[in-house]
C-alpha cells in the first residue's frame, strides 16, 4: 500500500517535476521487473522508451540496454539520446529474433494501430526463458483518454473534439492516430491463446498484487485496473496440443 500511494502522490508532479517523475516511475518499474530476472549484464530492449528514462535506470542497474522509438523529438526531448538508441517501430522492430534477454514497454501499446503485432515482435525477439514486461494504460481506465480524459467515456470523437475546442490544438494523443483502445480482457485472451508465451504475471501495474483478482471480473477489470502489467516469458515452441499454461500460477482468465 506505502508504494501505492507514494505513486499516487508521484503521479501529481508529472507535469511540473516530469524529470523526477520519470526518474521514479522508471525506478520503480524497474524493481518491479527483479521479481522475474536479475538486470546485472542482460541484454534489454526498452521499445518505444521516448527520450530514455527506463533506459538509463535498466543501465544504472548493469545491463546493456538498446533503446527502440520511432519519434526523433522524443529522443532528443533530453538532450541526446542514450548510447545505442535507434529509430524503430515497435510492430516492426530491428532487431534479430531470439536476441535479447528482456524485453520491456511501458505506456506504448495504446500509441500503436496494431497492439497484437507489436506484443508477437516483443516474443520474437526475447530468446526462450527471457522476460517480456508489457504496461500498457487500457482505454476504459480512468486516464485511458489520456489528456482528453475522462471525458473518453463519452466516446473518443467527443472527447476529441472537447479538448480541441477547450485548448485551440488538436490532442497529442489523437485517438485514432496516436492512441488506440487497448482492453483488458481481450489482451489477456489473446496472449493467453498464444502458444510461445507463458503469463508469469497479470496485475494491475501500480497496485499492490493483491489486487490482480480484479483480473478476473470481465467488466470491473477494464474500469479499475488503470495500467495493466503482463510478464511474459517466451517458450521458443509451438505446441499442436493448445496454449502453454502458466508456471508461476497466473490466475486471471
Ligand atoms: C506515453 S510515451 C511512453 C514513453 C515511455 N515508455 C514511458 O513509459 O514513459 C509513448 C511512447 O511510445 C512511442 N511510440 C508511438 N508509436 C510507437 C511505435 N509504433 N513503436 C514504438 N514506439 C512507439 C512514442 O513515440 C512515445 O515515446
Amino acid at each position: 500500500m506505502g508504494r501505492m500511494l507514494r505513486l499516487l502522490r508521484l503521479f501529481r508532479t508529472e507535469q511540473s517535476e516530469p524529470e523526477r517523475f520519470y526518474r521514479e516511475l522508471a525506478a520503480d518499474s524497474v524493481a518491479q521487473l527483479t521479481r522475474y530476472t536479475t538486470l546485472s549484464g542482460q541484454l534489454v530492449l526498452d521499445v518505444g522508451g521516448g527520450p530514455g528514462q527506463f533506459t538509463t535506470a535498466f543501465l544504472a542497474r548493469g545491463a546493456r540496454c538498446v533503446l527502440v522509438e520511432p519519434d526523433a523529438a522524443e529522443l532528443r526531448a533530453r538532450g541526446t539520446p542514450p548510447p545505442g538508441a535507434v529509430r524503430g517501430d515497435g510492430m516492426r522492430l530491428p532487431i534479430a529474433d531470439a536476441v535479447m534477454d528482456v524485453c520491456f514497454s511501458s505506456n506504448v501499446l495504446e500509441h500503436v494501430p496494431d497492439p497484437a503485432r507489436m506484443i508477437a515482435e516483443m516474443v520474437r525477439v526475447t530468446r526462450p526463458g527471457g522476460v517480456i514486461y508489457l504496461a500498457f494504460t487500457n482505454w476504459y481506465s480512468p486516464w485511458g483518454g489520456h489528456e482528453m480524459a475522462p471525458w473518453h467515456y463519452l466516446g473518443a470523437g467527443y472527447a476529441e473534439r472537447r479538448y480541441r475546442q477547450r485548448n485551440h490544438k488538436p490532442a497529442k494523443n489523437k485517438p485514432g492516430t496516436g492512441l488506440f483502445p487497448v482492453h483488458v480482457g481481450p489482451t489477456l485472451r489473446g496472449i493467453r491463446a498464444r502458444r510461445d508465451v507463458v503469463v508469469l504475471d497479470a496485475v494491475p501495474r501500480y497496485y499492490p498484487r493483491w489486487t490482480r483478482f480484479v483480473l478476473a471480473v470481465p467488466g470491473l477489470r477494464e474500469v479499475v485496473t488503470w495500467n495493466l502489467l503482463l510478464v511474459l516469458r517466451p517458450v521458443g515452441r509451438q505446441s499442436d496440443s493448445g496454449p502453454v499454461t502458466s508456471t508461476a500460477g497466473s490466475s486471471v482468465s
